[in-house]
């Protein structure tokens, strides 16, 4: 199982923990985990060096502090790895112009610039984001929604490249993750939980009464009673999801204890059961950063063990090409 995520924020949210992040911890049980930490992905838009390095750090000591675990899952620098852009090179070779022109994603990105302001490695991403899937022979791949166009293009070349040149490739499978949540924005539950409001999102590493506050501060519809229902009552029922990820408690328990209580009672009391859950993850954040040397030692021994599988693919791959 491989995953990633781009070291593109200063905090993760708690979108990305009860979405993603909670079932990479989860899935370190069953699967062969690769987790890497996209870097090279993060600068096919302009970016700020130092702002990089710091993130990547902060990244990793998130994952960290969140519960993976570095004897059991192969964490990893994206850039460490030279073998990602290595194969990424094959696979371009290997992509039609028109294929990798019909990623929506890029569409989407760059509809609004004009095409010189739009990087090649934006639009190559996808390649790159396959020979990521691809050098660890993944079989499997969590993906979201946005992402399946991508997964599909992965198979794509994979298959071309067994069908040109013998059997090579594993073809990643979509992983449909359980027990993921879908957080919405605290002032607009209608639009996902995202980086570009900071009202609307609580970050991981956030001053804990600042978080609870953005709870207290949740929009929640009129009327009084706490139900799910996300037709008419979208803010109330995001905070259950959020209360019911967080605790473990089913939203019917969720609306059996909070029957005849106010949305005050409930957002007062999710605001402590956040900052339960951030103040020790903070502080283990903040352990791993104050010892950046032994930080990085753990991500150089994670890069050094995702290179053994890496070179080993890129071995046969440059082989069967002719190098
Ligand atoms: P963002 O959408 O904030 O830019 P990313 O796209 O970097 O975040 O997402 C990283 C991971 O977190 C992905 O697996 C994505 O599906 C998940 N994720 C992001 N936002 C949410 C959300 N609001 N609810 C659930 N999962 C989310
Ligand atoms: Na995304």
């Amino acid at each position: 199982m491989l995953s990633g995520i781009q070291p593109t924020a200063d905090s993760f949210h708690l979108g990305n923990y009860l979405g993603a992040l909670r079932q990479w911890v989860a899935m370190q049980e069953t699967h062969d985990t690769f987790y890497c930490i996209v870097d090279l992905h993060a600068i096919t838009v302009e970016h700020d060096p130092e702002l990089l390095r710091a993130r990547t750090r902060v990244s990793a000591a998130q994952l960290l502090a969140l519960g993976i675990d570095p004897e059991r899952s192969t964490l990893f620098v994206q850039s460490q790895v030279p073998e990602h852009p290595q194969l990424s090179w094959v696979m371009e070779c290997m992509a039609g112009f028109g294929e990798a022109s019909r990623m929506t994603q890029f569409k989407d990105k760059s509809a609004r610039q004009a095409l010189d302001r739009v990087s090649v490695g934006l639009f190559t991403y996808p390649i790159l984001q396959a020979a990521d899937i691809l050098l660890y022979q993944a079989n499997f791949v969590p993906v979201g929604e946005d992402q399946r166009q991508h997964l599909e293009l992965t198979r794509d070349l994979a298959q071309r490249f067994n069908g040109r040149f013998g059997q090579t490739f594993t073809l990643p499978e979509a992983y449909i993750v359980k027990d993921t949540a879908k957080i919405y924005d605290l002032q607009d539950p209608t639009a996902k939980m995202s980086k570009s409001v900071p009202a609307g999102v609580v970050e991981l590493l956030e001053e804990p009464k600042k978080a609870a506050k953005k709870i207290r501060s949740a929009v929640t519809d009129t009327g009084r009673e706490i139900v799910y229902d996300t037709e008419n009552k979208p803010g109330v029922s995001n905070l259950l999801t959020i209360y019911s990820a967080l605790t473990g408690k089913t939203v019917a328990e969720l609306e059996a204890a909070y029957e005849g209580k106010g949305y005050g009672d409930l957002k007062k009391e999710l605001g402590e059961v956040l900052v339960e859950f951030i103040t020790p993850v903070q502080a283990k954040v903040k352990s791993y950063l104050d010892d950046t040397a032994e930080l990085d030692k753990v991500l150089a021994r994670g890069a050094e063990r995702a290179r053994e599988v890496a070179a080993d693919t890129l071995k046969q791959v440059y082989d069967r090409v002719g190098f």
